[in-house]
């Protein structure tokens, strides 16, 4: 009689453990904290859908919510605009015409204007405040949680004997491919994203940067 109970037990738990659903493991989602520097965790790079669902899930969005990004999305998103993937080059996830990478990407939050170092995978803060304001007058702008900007920087063409009007146009197709890299992050792992062409006349001036050196070449909302 025992040797029949325990082989009930046994088979019992059998069955509870084959019907088991493999439990679905929460992603981390640390809060950001503003300070100076905001140094980001690695990326994970098993996170989301395949790229053909993120190919098949990607538009722009123009309605976000007030929720912030976690330092996890945040590594996500700023990783594919402009993570370093292979360090032994130091090149980047996005290509860049003739390797140049003259595009420099800042990041507006409500808290404070950073810039991204790609090397260190970190935010360093230029100031503190809401400047989106001067990234365009649509009104999703100013709610969505994150606005990147593409600066390019036209001293790394100095001594290339390039038209400054080229110059500009690559800077710009350099610029779309960090984005796109950023609308198919977003696409696979729940976020939303779209590509703006426009921000206002001060926006160089609000990031300290010489209109003589640097010229926009792209903004993009990214939020939830
Ligand atoms: C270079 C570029 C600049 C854009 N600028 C803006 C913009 O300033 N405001 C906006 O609402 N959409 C902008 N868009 C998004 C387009 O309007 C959008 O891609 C288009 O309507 C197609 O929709 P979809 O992206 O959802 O497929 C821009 C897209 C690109 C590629």
């Amino acid at each position: 009689m025992k040797q029949l109970i325990l082989m009930a037990a046994g088979l019992l738990m059998t069955a509870c453990c084959c019907n088991q659903q493999p439990t679905e493991v929460e992603p981390v989602a640390t809060p950001v904290v503003y300070e100076a520097e905001i140094q980001l965790p690695a990326p994970d790079l098993t996170r989301g859908t395949t790229v053909g669902e993120a190919l098949a899930n990607r538009r722009s969005w123009r309605e976000y919510s007030v929720e912030q990004l976690s330092l996890e999305e945040l590594s996500g998103v700023l990783y594919a605009a402009a993570g370093i993937n292979r360090p032994e080059t130091k090149r980047l996830t996005a290509p860049s015409a003739l390797a140049l990478y003259p595009i420099r990407v800042y990041a507006f939050f409500k808290e404070g204007i950073y810039r991204y170092e790609a090397e260190e995978h970190k935010l360093v803060r230029v100031k503190e405040g809401n400047y989106m304001a001067v990234l365009g007058a649509q009104p999703f702008v100013a709610e969505a949680a994150l606005n990147l900007v593409y600066v390019a920087d036209l001293s790394v063409y100095a001594d290339k004997p390039i038209p400054a009007e080229k110059v500009l146009y690559l800077c710009g197709q350099d610029a779309a491919g960090y984005a796109e890299n950023v609308n198919l992050y977003t696409a696979g792992t729940g976020l939303r994203s779209i590509t703006r062409g426009s921000a206002s006349a001060e926006l160089l001036a609000v990031i300290g940067l010489d209109a003589a050196q640097y010229a926009f070449a792209l903004a993009q909302s990214v939020g939830k």
